[in-house]
């Protein structure tokens, strides 16, 4: 069983009626039911049970709280911090000292907004960013994590076995 915790930051619990020409129409709770069917997709297709559980907080500290249980459970981490992506020190460390899976996912296409928006302090630890294709870009990134953390579950039971 692979288990991915899905974290979004601050005013992201104000999708679907914050600038939803930016955004989109979905809401937070919208875009968990999508999550969940593909992750069943993805079970049903092989490879083990995928536990999916799902945060929202507007507060940094909070975040990185979130951020270090998930990652020194082990889990994954698919994470769009907002706002806090352009700011956070604390949330890039939260990553690295913890060593989380994480994928970044940004909504909008940051790169094509205010230059404020085009930095990320926390794509350097990240596995990869996913910007730009709306609600569908948390679907990419759940696509990309599970491999990655089947991949790494299976390294660490091989060592096990020798
Ligand atoms: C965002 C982009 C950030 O710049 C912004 O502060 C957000 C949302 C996105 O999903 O496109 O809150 O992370």
């Amino acid at each position: 069983m692979v288990a991915i915790h899905v974290l979004n930051g601050p005013n992201l619990n104000l999708l679907g009626q914050r600038e939803p020409e930016v955004y989109g129409r979905l809401s937070l709770a919208d875009i968990e039911t999508r999550l969940r069917a593909r992750a069943e997709v993805l079970a049903a297709a092989g490879g083990g049970a995928i536990s999916l559980a799902f945060a929202q907080t507007n507060s940094e500290g909070e975040l990185v709280t979130l951020v270090q249980n998930a990652g020194l459970a082990g889990a994954g981490v698919i994470l769009n911090a907002g706002a806090y992506t352009h700011t956070s020190i604390a949330l890039r460390d939260a990553i690295s000292g913890s060593r989380a899976l994480a994928i970044e996912v940004h909504l909008s296409n940051v790169h094509a907004r205010e230059q404020f928006r085009h930095h990320s302090v926390i794509a350097a630890v990240a596995h990869g960013v996913i910007a730009g294709f709306g609600a569908a870009g948390y679907e990419l990134a759940l696509e990309a994590i599970v491999p990655l953390l089947r991949a790494r579950t299976a390294a660490v039971e091989g060592v096990g076995n020798h």
